[in-house]
């Protein structure tokens, strides 16, 4: 009997652009694989082929979507009932293609899991966790794993010293480098403390690493194959994280035996360590003396089939459309049949 998967996308932040991005080809790989796919955009509802087709297309933005158009999404969101939608409560897995705080931040999997319907990834506590660079900071430091100094604005002018310059201004729930400078001077710091607090209130500063930039995906709890990101810029902001051709990626990465298993080992322990489930991507920046410190641990990571956990997957013999798969197998298997048993 073929399944029923629901792919839920679209959201209203500026991340969207990516998620559909993301959906249009996660749907492709799933129909591919013969399951019946319904696609559900968090604004739209339900949407017919037609309005499938116009919507998930497969490029993102140079950048991301303006404030007002976010706005309205966002007020078509408030009139629906998304856990309600028999396209959500009759179909065996839900597969969350949505990235920003509001989804990664696990809001939308406390809604999920109290109306029983089963979806990919992380339990709302995990999804809470990485959301929160602060909080999960903390929690990596305590599981023994570097992670950059940091300090919560306002610091006092110690802590700025010590952290010299340049030095990272981000938002502390955020993603896709939206709200995150790289701070040359003093003088521009005001700035950038704005930018981030119009993203959250939360903001912290934390000690630039100039090193390699190295990622690792992990599903069901075993590290894949690391991947160096080579961006054209300093750091790996919304312009090279989306503009074809600003960033290179290498998988597997051109790195020791040694550094590649110590990542593997770090980023398992990230991943057990914030208590994720089924999959995520968790990210390094390697100090001056080559050291590899963790920067986050995403939970629903980029998926189109040029992202990084699906590139990390191809490296380790899985494609995209296995990727895809074994994601939802895995969602199954913690459900015991899908949700169309009653339980
Ligand atoms: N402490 C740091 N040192 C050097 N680069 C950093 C640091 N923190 C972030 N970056 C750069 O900014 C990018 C985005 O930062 P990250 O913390 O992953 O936020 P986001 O959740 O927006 O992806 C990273 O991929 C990296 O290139
Ligand atoms: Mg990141």
């Amino acid at each position: 009997m073929s399944r029923t998967i629901a792919v839920l996308t679209g959201g209203s932040t500026p991340e969207r652009d990516v998620a559909l991005a993301g959906a249009a080809q996660v749907v492709a790989a799933l129909r591919d694989r013969g399951y019946t796919v319904r696609t559900v955009d968090t604004a739209y509802g339900e949407l017919s082929s037609e309005r499938e087709a116009q919507l998930l297309h497969p490029d993102v933005k140079r950048e991301p979507p303006g404030a007002a158009a976010l706005e309205d999404l966002a007020e078509l969101e408030q009139a629906i009932d998304l856990v309600t939608l028999d396209a959500l409560t009759n179909t065996d897995v839900t597969f969350l293609v949505l990235h920003g705080a509001q989804v990664e931040g696990g809001a939308l999997q406390e809604r999920l899991d109290a109306a029983r319907i089963t979806y990919t990834g992380s339990d709302p506590a995990g999804s809470r966790l990485a959301m929160d660079k602060d909080a999960a900071k903390r929690r990596l430091e305590d599981a023994g794993i570097p992670t950059p100094a940091w300090a919560l604005w306002p610091a006092d002018d110690e802590a700025v010293r010590s952290f010299g310059f340049p030095l990272i201004v981000k938002p502390s729930k955020a993603g896709s480098s939206v709200g995150l400078s790289l701070v040359e001077t003093v003088n521009d710091l005001p700035a950038a403390i704005r930018v981030a607090q119009t993203v959250d209130d939360e903001v912290l500063i934390e000690v630039y690493l100039p090193g390699r930039e190295l990622t690792i995906g992990i599903l069901d709890g075993r590290a894949l194959t690391v991947g160096e990101i080579i961006p054209q810029h300093e750091i790996f902001d919304y312009e090279c994280k989306y503009t074809p051709g600003l960033t290179e990626e290498v998988f597997p990465a051109d790195i020791d035996t040694a550094l590649a298993k110590d990542i593997q080992y770090l980023g398992e322990t990230a991943h057990r360590a914030l208590g994720l489930r089924d999959f995520s991507r968790v990210d390094f920046r390697l100090d001056t003396g080559g050291r590899p410190h963790c920067i986050e641990a995403n939970t629903l990571p980029g998926m189109t089939a040029t992202s990084l956990l699906p590139q990390s997957a191809a490296a380790s013999g899985l494609s995209f459309g296995d990727l895809c798969a074994r994601l939802v197998e895995l969602a199954l298997r913690r459900a015991g049949h899908g949700n169309k048993v009653p339980r």
